[in-house]
């Protein structure tokens, strides 16, 4: 026992002085820190002032002072007005021309559904109106062809259309192009490398399994074999092979499944299933190849990889959300941008970044948005146009520029 308390007092005088050596090193190192401290400090206040005079110079010399309040600003925001529509629209269709002017077309308002077609042109940040289309219709499908025409296909007007029309930018001139076999709304239409045009699925009065092919050479619909699934509010996504890729959709309940079009044999395909139903959601074809789709469903999104015919869950969103836009950015990146989820319209904005495999939200829209549309124009920069905020139809428009 005794050897216990001799052991811990020599254990407690020990300590004392290891505790003194500390204090005396702690003071000592205190001393040295707060001088560097000062010294950095005096360097970078220094620093600091030169660049200040600096600056301040130029701007006085060269730059008109309106220059310096936007060089404030930048920074804030992604997000910056435009000029409005001439109409208030949603569930409208916009198509970066050859030209580097969008054209929007149709879509309805609170009183009607519309004819009317519209350019914006990105030097002015103003729109002009175009020749109204020959038809009114909402939820129709517009498409760039390689002549640089644009190909508007069903829609609705009252009832589900199966009239086509062409845009043609040079004479601002719409055309009647035939009619598909069948009226169709919802669907979807895509380029394929062949430069004919794959339509599928929709709704008139039953949501369908039918597609359609349009050749632009002889302005020509001929039937193509059905999808195995009859799907509308579906994506379609022509993938770097050439097939197309079809995932998702409604039919009285929601499809989680997947399939793909050959446009050599004409054959469809079943492919991997989602791991979500998923119906209203969007498709983004990435630069790596792989398929991105977003909610339409819970706030989940996948990615499909054509090799492996396999989808997996990438990141979550924030917000779940139904007919939201996504566009694939310049810079590899998809920007995701309102919708409408339980009652509640969205000005939220989330960025998927392929090489995190991650979502972040970025700055809101100024407007909630829902059944609006988005362009990636040649600058780079996204234009998202009119759509509904729960209260109105909107005219309104606002462009994103990625950092
Ligand atoms: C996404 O959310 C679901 C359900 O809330 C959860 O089970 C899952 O683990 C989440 N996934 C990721 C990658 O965070
Ligand atoms: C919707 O937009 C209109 C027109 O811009 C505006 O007056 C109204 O406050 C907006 N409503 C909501 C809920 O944001
Ligand atoms: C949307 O509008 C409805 C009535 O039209 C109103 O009851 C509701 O509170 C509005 N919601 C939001 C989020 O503004």
């Amino acid at each position: 026992m005794r050897k216990t308390i001799m052991y811990s007092e020599r254990g407690i005088d020990k300590n004392v002085r290891e505790k003194r050596w500390l204090r005396d090193w702690i003071t000592v190192t205190c001393a040295i820190f707060m001088v560097l401290t000062i010294f950095a400090l005096t360097l970078y206040l220094l620093s600091k002032f030169d660049i200040f005079v600096v600056n301040k110079l130029k701007i006085i010399d060269i730059v008109p002072p309106a220059v310096t309040t936007t060089a404030t600003t930048t920074q804030q925001s992604e997000w910056s007005n435009t000029g409005s529509m001439n109409y208030a629209r949603a569930g409208h269709t916009s198509s970066v021309l050859l030209n580097g002017k969008v054209l929007v077309c149709g879509g309805d308002n609170e009183v009607s559904t519309l004819k009317s077609a519209e350019l914006y042109d990105p030097s002015t940040g103003t729109w002009t109106t175009t020749s109204n289309m020959n038809n009114a219709r909402y939820d129709h499908t517009a498409s760039v062809l390689t002549n640089g025409q644009v190909l508007v296909t069903g829609g609705y007007n009252n009832r589900a259309l199966d009239s086509a029309e062409l845009y043609d930018p040079l004479t601002e001139i719409w055309t009647d192009t035939g009619k598909m076999n069948n009226a169709r709304a919802s669907h979807t239409s895509a380029v394929l490398k062949n430069g004919r045009v794959l339509v599928t699925g929709g709704s008139n009065d039953n949501v369908l399994d039918s597609a359609e092919l349009y050749d632009p050479l002889t302005r020509i619909w001929t039937t193509t074999r059905n999808m195995n699934i009859a799907r509308e509010e579906h994506t379609a996504s022509v993938l770097i092979n050439g097939k197309v890729l079809i995932a998702g959709g409604t039919n009285n309940y929601h499809i989680s499944s997947a399939e793909f079009y050959d446009p050599i044999t004409e054959t469809w395909t079943i492919t991997g299933t989602m791991n979500d139903e998923r119906h209203a959601h969007t498709a983004s074809v990435l630069t790596d190849g792989k398929v991105l789709v977003s909610s339409g469903g819970p706030n989940s999104a996948e990615l499909y990889d054509p090799s492996t015919e396999h989808w997996v869950f990438t990141g979550n969103m924030s917000d779940a959300r139904y007919i939201h836009t996504a566009s694939l950015l310049t810079n590899g990146k998809v920007l995701v941008t309102g919708g409408y989820i339980a009652g509640v319209y969205l000005n939220s904005v989330e960025l998927y970044d392929p090489s995190t495999r991650k979502w972040s939200t970025i700055n809101s829209m100024s407007s909630k948005r829902w059944a609006h549309a988005a362009s990636v124009l040649m600058n780079g920069k996204v234009l998202v146009t009119g759509g509904v905020n729960n209260s109105s139809h909107l005219n309104s428009a606002e462009l994103y520029e990625p950092y």
